[in-house]
């Protein structure tokens, strides 16, 4: 990839795309999120998002997900997706034991309805036990067959409390998330101002129609701005890095 912003450079790898300082709240992780859109702004192609990728995004996904010590994705994209556990190649394992983190990342799964498949690959081949973030309010019975298959948060009511369960995840040693969606999660996490990072990768295609962008749901409280740190282009491709304004 070549850097256009905020310094040229004609040769960038992954793994330093996406190094970058980060300071996590004392309260929560650092929430980093990771999306890709078409150039006229679809999240999905035919429901996945797999068809807008490159060789360079699925790179960039890696690092990313070799970074985080905890991976956050809402139930909606696990299904749509067909989400198995998270599987490092050797040498980001070893990075990952040298930083002290554990070899795979768990993978927290945020539902409120818990309507998942404890017997994929999702849950029963994981190296790390996945989480599930849910409300004390959730279906008795399914918040049992949670407990035996996961590490449960549920705090809240009836609905999520957000910045509860990332408090809970900084509780357990997690001081960097990387949020990979969907769309309605992405609102409601924007909405409660708990989202540091976006790492947004720009698809050189058009698409049309009336597909879902990578937030949807309510409009937000007040419009995010946010500062772009770095602009990446490979093969028509843009990768875009924005933070938070302090
Ligand atoms: N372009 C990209 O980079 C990208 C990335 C990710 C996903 N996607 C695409 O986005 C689509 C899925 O997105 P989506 O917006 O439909 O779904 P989503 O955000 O992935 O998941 C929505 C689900 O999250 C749970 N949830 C959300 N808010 C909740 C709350 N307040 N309390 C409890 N649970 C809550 C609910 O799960 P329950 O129904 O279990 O209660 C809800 O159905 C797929 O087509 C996927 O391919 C694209």
């Amino acid at each position: 990839m070549r850097r256009l912003y905020p310094t040229a450079s004609p040769d960038v790898g992954a793994a330093e795309a996406v190094a970058v300082e980060r300071k996590p709240p004392d309260e929560r992780p650092w929430v980093m999120l990771n999306m890709i859109s078409s150039v006229d702004g679809a999240a999905a192609v035919e429901g996945k998002s797999g068809g807008l990728g490159s060789q360079a995004d699925h790179q960039i996904f890696h690092e990313l997900r070799g970074l985080a010590d905890v991976i956050l994705v809402a139930a909606g994209t696990v299904r749509a997706e067909g989400y198995g556990p998270a599987r490092p190649d050797p040498k980001t394992r070893e990075a990952r034991v040298a930083r002290g983190q554990a070899e795979a990342p768990p993978i927290a799964v945020i539902t409120g309805s818990l309507n998942l498949d404890w017997s994929s690959p999702f849950f029963a081949q994981a190296e790390s036990q996945p989480i599930v973030i849910t409300a004390p309010e959730a279906d008795a019975e399914r918040l049992t067959q949670a407990r035996e298959n996961a590490d449960v948060i549920a705090l809240g009511g009836e609905v999520i409390d957000f910045a509860a369960a990332l408090g809970a995840l900084r509780g357990r040693g997690h001081e960097l998330a990387l949020l990979e969606g969907g769309p309605s999660i992405n609102n409601i996490l924007y909405g409660l101002d708990l989202i540091d990072e976006l790492n947004l990768t720009f698809a050189p295609t058009l698409l049309g129609g009336d597909p879902i962008r990578i937030l949807r749901g309510a409009a937000l409280p007040e419009a995010q701005g946010l500062k772009l740190q770095q602009v990446l282009e490979q093969d028509s491709y843009l990768f875009l890095r924005y933070v938070r304004p302090q």
